[in-house]
């Protein structure tokens, strides 16, 4: 135990999984008929909350959201489960990794929508960012994940950086040779 609370100094990946399964009903539908991803948003944040409230044993909140492309529809009527495991800890930091898959009922059919990566920040009763228990890998896989997570975290950094460079020259009109190949004209 840590000596400033009664959490763990460390907690297993298979404590703190998570699985949120849902029946798409029609009310989730959009215009298309197809279910709104919005819906699905707010589902992967819920299972998000819970893995990473479950290892923090705190109140968390979403810091960011990466990888979210919907790679296929999901139809009304199918069942989706949202299967989520913290993939990676920081100091106050949580990686919770989501899988998301739909089942059509009827046949058993499963497909594979997809992997996200939601950040949580645990949070103390007086709001501040606190430390989270370590994280023990419970297999290869977690293993792969931890490292995958670092490594994610490098790339994003680095990407942040290379794009705050970039954005201070796409001033004025100096980018016409790139805008000339976009379907866009000045309208001033
Ligand atoms: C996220 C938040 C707690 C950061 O607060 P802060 O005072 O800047 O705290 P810190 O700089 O110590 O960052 C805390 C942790 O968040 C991480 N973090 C901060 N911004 C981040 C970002 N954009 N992406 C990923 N991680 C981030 C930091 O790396 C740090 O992780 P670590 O402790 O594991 O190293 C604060 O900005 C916040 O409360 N945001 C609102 C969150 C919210 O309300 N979400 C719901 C959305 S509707």
């Amino acid at each position: 135990m840590s000596a400033s609370s009664l959490l763990p100094d460390f907690r297993s990946v298979s404590y703190s999984r998570v699985t949120l399964t849902e029946l798409m009903i029609p009310g989730y539908a959009n215009f298309g008929g197809k279910i709104h991803g919005g819906i699905l948003l707010s589902l992967m944040d819920k299972v998000a909350y819970a893995a990473a409230s479950k290892h923090a044993g705190t109140y968390c909140v979403t810091v960011s959201v990466d990888g979210v492309d919907f790679l296929q529809p999901v139809e009304v009527g199918e069942l989706v489960s949202l299967l989520a495991s913290v993939n990676y800890v920081g100091r106050t930091s949580l990686l919770v990794g989501i899988k998301v898959i739909a089942e059509d009922v009827r046949t058993g059919l499963v497909k594979h929508t997809n992997t996200s990566y939601f950040t949580m920040v645990a949070k103390n009763d007086a709001g501040q960012p606190t430390m989270v228990p370590g994280l023990i890998l419970d297999s290869p896989v977690d293993t792969r994940r931890f490292l995958e997570a670092i490594k994610r975290r490098e790339f994003k950094q680095r990407y942040q950086q290379d794009f705050a460079a970039v954005r201070e020259t796409l001033t004025g009109n100096q980018q016409e040779e790139l805008l000339a190949k976009e379907r866009c004209k000045f309208g001033y």
